[in-house]
């Protein structure tokens, strides 16, 4: 094996001093009626006179009958492509489905389908006005397990665009144009979002370019100052309406346009012949509230609109992408919903039960928590994840270690500093220096705030690669996860030019069990 196993009791000498050592359950109720509990959001909105024209998700079913795909994977090692669908009819996607095909590889997602029976599917945004940065000037795809999450206690997965990442449709069918009626919502990451232009989701120009004002009625979610904003430092909904993200009536300020950032966001937004409306809540809770409901905006082109029709996610209209964001599921609508219409979506969608509780598989990687990983090699699984300075090693730790190095093999798990799906790893003995990669090795080190520094420290949880514990892929290397190779720490995959790339025990070095810590 390319591992140095003699080597073991060299490199990291023993730290010990002796060796002793869904379906959604319930009824939904609205406006004093009450709803089969089998019903999802589209059912809703056609109950409302406002039919579905796309419905997206890669979490769940969206009709309380649809058992169809939710969206398509493609796995890097030899290029086929699966369909995913839910567990049940109406039900939570099946993420086992995706886990099992993408296992020992990396799988993009590909495709999300429309359940709406309209085809208005998703896939890789074509070059627009701005050109994306894979082939072709395409957009890139999303990595399929960079957002992982539950619903009603089953995991999901999310879509993450990170900048650079977008999909489209614009041959759609049924979507609004000109100045017709529609709604939308969708829900996403509140706390993963930047300024760039423009993480959107809703309608936009055919041809991938800016049409001009009024050609495009998205909601957009972020931080971005350059045209509208609201109150606070943002992030804000907004309607992005091409060449402005608009708050409300005027062309930049909305003191009712709040700061909102909710881990799971229901962004809302809806428009009609001179009349549109910004709406937003907590989708694990509560109701939604109303950020503006008024008139166009006072500015030129924008009533009556030109809507094109087109759908886009992740970008703006003429395919500019700078933006990041995630996205769980989407609809868009035929006729502008009801407020109750939509009020009733919310408690729908309040009841699947979006959670982070598992979003680590339910493995013990809760952020607060403090851990310590063991090793599942055979012959290793008496060492922990564990850093000497700044190297970070494996080390033998028993219950006779000192204190020192019972605390350099404990850590505390936060949020993942660059996307808060995933997790990150303080040092349980030096607050404030983090587990990061760098160079491919694994090193402790102060978190600078910086973009490199917070991606480098975010480890995205994954069900262990030899069927024991958790694998943790790099966050910005998604073909790589923490491997322990001749006892010190890497990230790693199978075939890299790297001596700890070895494929040989790599399942097992790359599993990792989460234990109580060493050190509480
Ligand atoms: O409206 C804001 C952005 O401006 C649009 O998304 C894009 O098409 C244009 O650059």
């Amino acid at each position: 094996m390319a591992r140095l196993r003699g080597s073991r009791h060299l490199r990291t000498t023993a730290l010990a001093v002796t060796a002793g050592g869904s379906l959604i359950a319930g009824l939904l109720v609205s406006g004093g009626t009450s709803q089969a509990a089998t019903q999802g959001p589209c059912d809703i909105y056609t109950a409302g006179g406002t039919p579905c024209v796309a419905a997206h998700s890669t979490t769940r079913a969206l009709y309380g009958s649809y058992a169809g795909s939710l969206y398509q994977v493609k796995r890097a090692s030899d290029s086929t492509t699966r369909d995913i669908g839910p567990l049940t009819a109406g039900g939570v996607a099946n993420a086992a489905a995706q886990d099992s095909f993408c296992a020992g590889t990396t799988c993009l997602i590909t495709i999300v389908y429309d359940q709406s029976g309209r085809n208005n599917r998703l896939t890789q945004a074509p070059p627009g006005g701005f050109s994306g940065p894979a082939a072709g000037g395409y957009d890139n795809l999303a990595n399929a397990t960079a957002a992982p999450i539950t619903v009603g206690g089953h995991k999901a997965y999310g879509i993450y665009v990170a900048p650079g990442t977008g999909y489209r449709n614009n041959n759609t069918n049924g979507v609004a144009t000109g100045d017709q009626p529609e709604g939308m919502y969708a829900i996403f990451d509140g706390t993963h979002f930047n300024g760039g232009c423009c993480f959107d989701y809703g309608n936009a120009e055919r041809n991938s370019r800016d049409n001009g004002n009024g050609t495009m009625e998205a909601i957009y979610f972020g931080n971005s100052k350059s045209w509208g904003y609201g109150a606070g430092n943002g992030p804000w909904i907004m309607a992005d309406l091409e060449n402005g993200l608009f708050s409300g009536v005027n062309t930049r300020y909305n003191a009712n346009d709040p700061s909102i950032g909710h881990r799971f966001l229901t962004a809302v937004l809806k428009g009609e012949p001179n009349h549109w409306s910004i709406r937003g809540g907590n989708a694990q809770s509560g109701g939604l509230s109303t950020f503006y409901n008024g008139v166009r905006p006072n500015a030129s082109g924008y009533n009556p609109m030109k809507k094109e029709g087109a759908i886009i996610l992740g970008i703006g209209g003429d395919n500019s992408v700078s933006a990041r964001g995630t996205f769980y599921e989407g609809v868009m609508t035929s006729g502008y919903p009801s407020d109750a219409t939509e009020n009733a979506v919310q408690a729908n969608i309040a009841a699947a039960g979006y959670s982070t509780d598992s979003g680590s598989g339910g493995n013990g990687l809760t952020p607060g928590s403090t851990v310590s990983l063991r090793a599942t090699t055979p012959g290793y699984t008496d060492r922990y994840v564990h850093h000497t300075g700044a190297t970070v090693d494996t080390g033998v730790v028993t219950s006779g270690s000192s204190s020192t190095d019972k605390g350099n093999a404990s850590w505390t798990v936060r949020a993942g500093l660059a996307n808060s799906s995933c997790v990150s790893f303080e040092s349980r003995n030096t607050a404030g220096q983090y587990l990061r990669h760098r160079n491919y090795q694994l090193y402790l080190n102060a978190n600078d705030g910086g973009s490199t520094f917070t991606q480098d420290a975010t480890f995205c949880p994954e069900p262990g690669r030899n069927g024991q514990g958790t694998s943790l892929r790099a966050s910005n290397y998604s073909d790589r996860f923490v491997r322990h190779y001749d006892n010190l720490g890497y990230i790693a995959n199978t075939s890299g030019a790297n001596t700890f790339d070895s494929p040989n025990t790599y399942n097992d070095d790359v599993s990792w069990l989460v234990s109580a810590p060493w050190a509480a």
